[in-house]
């Protein structure tokens, strides 16, 4: 029969797949074929190729793959995030971890780190809580760094830009305040202001690296919806690997699908079922 340049042959779909969880720790089960010749379509028409196999075949050719792996990557990941996702976090930052982590210090600068950051809602809805606790009578500093595997979703998170329908999830003050509106009235686009980027920082980092180019004093990290597509031995070089760049009493919050990181790494002390404490 002959092959459908809409469609993976079998052995083109391994080899993807193999690809991707060697490099990024992305598991494609069979049932994910259809999602992946979807997004593929578009970058094997951008680059002119007879169809997705020949792509597929190209790409291992000698020297393609360096410089088609970043494509690849923004293809095969799930970016969705949103402003405020799963807000007992952040709920939980405000009331309980910012307020302990300072106990012994009584004032200092805190680090945050947003792993797998998508495109920074995630890093900026922290930003926002601990920019209103500085103006409510709490004392520090803080700086927040985002890392991501994809360059696309940094490029997004870099600029700050957003649609106006994502902030549904945001309180009308944090509207307010921390949200610019463009000059065009007829745009619906917002920026985050300025106060809140210059203390956000985006760098594209692989959790699947054997080290992380982070400080080794980090306060709260949040590694949400991401563990939940790596196998679980990857689960526990990763979540292992984070714990060791919290300083004594920081703290690790993880997706609310994401609660079985605890059966995997068996010494973590848990606060709640999605937040563990070092
Ligand atoms: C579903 S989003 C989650 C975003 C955000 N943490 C949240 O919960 O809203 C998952 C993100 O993980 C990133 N990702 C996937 N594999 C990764 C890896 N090996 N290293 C770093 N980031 C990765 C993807 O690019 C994607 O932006």
């Amino acid at each position: 029969m002959l092959e459908s340049p809409l469609h993976l042959s079998d052995r083109h779909f391994g080899m993807i797949a193999k690809l991707i969880e060697g490099q990024v720790g992305i598991k494609l089960p069979a049932g994910k074929r259809l999602m992946l010749e979807g997004r593929l379509h578009k970058r094997v028409r951008a680059l002119n190729y007879g169809g997705l196999n020949e792509y597929v075949e190209t790409l291992f050719e000698a020297g393609q793959l360096d410089d088609e792996l970043t494509h690849l990557i923004d293809v095969v990941t799930t970016n969705k995030t949103d402003f405020f996702r799963e807000p007992s976090h952040f709920t939980f930052m405000r009331e309980v971890a910012v307020p302990e982590l300072l106990k012994p210090r009584g004032r200092g600068d805190l680090k945050i780190w947003s792993a797998a950051c998508s495109t920074g809602m995630e890093a900026y809805s922290t930003a926002m809580v601990l920019d209103d606790m500085t103006r409510t009578g709490s004392r520090f500093q803080f700086r927040i760094l985002g890392t991501d595997i994809s360059t696309a979703v940094l490029r997004l998170a870099k600029t700050a830009i957003y649609t106006r329908d994502t902030l549904e999830p945001v309180p009308p003050a944090f509207i307010k305040r921390y949200f610019l509106s463009a000059k065009d009235r007829a745009s619906d686009e917002v920026r985050i202001v300025p106060e809140l980027r210059r203390r956000t920082n985006f760098m594209r980092m692989n959790l699947m690296d054997s080290k992380y180019p982070v400080d080794r004093d980090v306060d709260i990290i949040f590694c949400r919806n991401v563990l939940i597509y790596f196998e679980r031995e990857t689960q526990r070089k990763v979540v292992e690997q984070l714990c060791a760049h919290l300083r004594p009493g920081g703290y690790l919050m993880v997706g609310h699908s994401e609660s079985m990181v605890h059966s995997v790494v068996p010494g973590l002390k848990q606060v709640q079922p999605t937040i563990f404490r070092v």
